[in-house]
């Protein structure tokens, strides 16, 4: 089963991308996550990427196609995978069409997780991530037991450098321009299943588990 999670930033993709991708056993592919690890890690990947990522804008079409075409022909992707934040383009839509026919395999469906603007300011403005697993916080909803480090590691909580209000607003403009328009391009080939994201993390889980099983019979 390979399923893409679209959605506004903050709608909550990453976070429910952790339950599905543990409940359904697919391999997780984040690309705003490969991005950042390539930018702490100063290659030629995170060199080219980080002057977008910190303006919120997205980064060119063809640096990410490529990397998602080298991801999904990995062997562990043949059981199965979750794209979160890909694809971000009708452009990236297309080109993972040709991707995924050339591995002889296809979406089966797109999860859309639906939230509104000022709720995603409030998650975003108050998330946490911890700086080696990766883990995501958020002081308001889902807080650490301590302060500032992480429950699973103990290792200290950062913010997102693009987590500040302004980049946010970007973000969500990116968005709209250029990512909300792929809900249309997956309605037309009947893949589309919108997910209410406003409510509780376990209830957008049961949610989702609900629309799965529903695809799936
Ligand atoms: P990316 O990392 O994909 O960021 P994003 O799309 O902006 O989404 P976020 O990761 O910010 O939000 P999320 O939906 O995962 O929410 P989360 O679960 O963390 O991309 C970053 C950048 O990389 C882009 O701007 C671009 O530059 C580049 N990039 C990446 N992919 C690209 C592509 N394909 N093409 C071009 N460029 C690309 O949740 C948010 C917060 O809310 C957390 O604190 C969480 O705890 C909390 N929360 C989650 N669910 C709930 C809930 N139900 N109730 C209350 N709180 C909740
Ligand atoms: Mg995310
Ligand atoms: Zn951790």
């Amino acid at each position: 089963m390979n399923i893409i999670l679209l959605g506004p930033p903050g709608a909550g993709k990453g976070t429910q991308a952790k339950n599905i991708s543990a409940r359904y056993n697919l391999v997780h592919i984040s690309t705003g996550d490969i991005l950042r690890c390539a930018v702490v890690n100063k290659t030629a990947l995170g060199v080219r990427a980080k002057s977008y990522m910190e303006a919120g804008e997205l980064v060119p079409d063809d640096v990410v196609v490529d990397l998602v075409r080298e991801r999904v022909a990995d062997l562990d992707c043949k059981s199965g995978f979750l794209l979160d934040g890909f694809p971000r383009t009708v452009a990236q839509a297309v080109e993972l069409d040709a991707i995924l026919k050339a591995n002889e395999t296809e979406v089966d469906f797109v999860l859309n997780i639906e939230v509104s603007q000022d709720e995603i300011v409030k998650r975003l403005t108050s998330r946490r991530v911890c700086g080696d697993c990766n883990r995501t916080y958020n002081l308001l909803f889902e807080p650490p037991r301590d302060e500032d480090k992480c429950n699973e590691c103990g290792t200290a909580l950062y913010r997102r450098d693009d987590d500040s209000e302004e980049t946010i607003l970007n973000r969500m403009k990116v968005y709209y321009q250029q990512t909300a328009p792929l809900i249309a391009y997956y309605q037309r080939s009947g893949k589309l299943k919108n997910i209410d994201g406003g409510h509780a993390i376990d209830e957008v889980f049961a949610d989702i588990e609900e629309a799965v099983c529903a695809c799936q019979n």
